[in-house]
């Protein structure tokens, strides 16, 4: 039984949340590109809130997702759900949002970078439509000195 969770844009009080989440994902090394350390405060600080949406349950951020609009019409999202909370549909709703959000505003286009390995993600970013546009290979060093391939998806609106 998973407790109910809802989006909501970003706000002030979810900068040091956002920012713990993120750490906790980084130390997984797994799924997104920054690696520990993660300067907690530094990445509550600089948090954009204007292109957050969040993810609450029983008052705790559990995922968030930012859309990075660029003056070009497209925006490039990135987005994390707490290890705990994965496979109960907040990443789906996260992303629905995301796409809203991106549509409101007026975007044509929503893009990521994607590692190769990362199944979840790729079938996340597939079920909303998004397309393989291209490989990025050994893209990324890691802390580890491997290279991992980066895949680039797109959505258009
Ligand atoms: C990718 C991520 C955001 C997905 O969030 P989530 O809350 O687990 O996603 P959902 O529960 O909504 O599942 C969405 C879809 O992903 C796919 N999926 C989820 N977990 C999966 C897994 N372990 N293996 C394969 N596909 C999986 C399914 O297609 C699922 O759709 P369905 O439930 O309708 O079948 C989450 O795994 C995560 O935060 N991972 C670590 C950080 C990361 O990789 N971020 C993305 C960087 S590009």
């Amino acid at each position: 039984m998973v407790s109910p969770f809802q989006i909501r844009p970003g706000r002030d009080e979810d900068r040091l949340p956002l920012a713990l989440v993120f750490a906790a994902v980084a130390e997984e090394r797994d799924g997104i590109a920054s690696e520990p350390p993660v300067d907690v405060e530094a990445r509550a600080a600089r948090w954009n809130l204007d292109e957050t949406l969040v993810a609450v349950a029983a008052g705790e951020v559990v995922g968030s997702i930012h859309i990075d609009a660029s003056g070009f019409g497209f925006g490039e999202i990135g987005m994390a759900v707490a290890r705990e909370w994965r496979g109960h549909g907040v990443g789906s709703a996260l992303l629905a949002a995301a796409i809203d959000w991106a549509r409101e505003r007026g975007l044509h286009k929503l893009s990521l970078s994607v590692f190769a390995h990362n199944e979840a993600a790729i079938a996340l970013y597939r079920k909303f439509g998004f397309v393989e546009e291209g490989r990025r290979v050994n893209h990324y060093r890691r802390a580890s000195g491997e290279l991992w391939d980066a895949i680039e998806m797109g959505l258009l609106l």
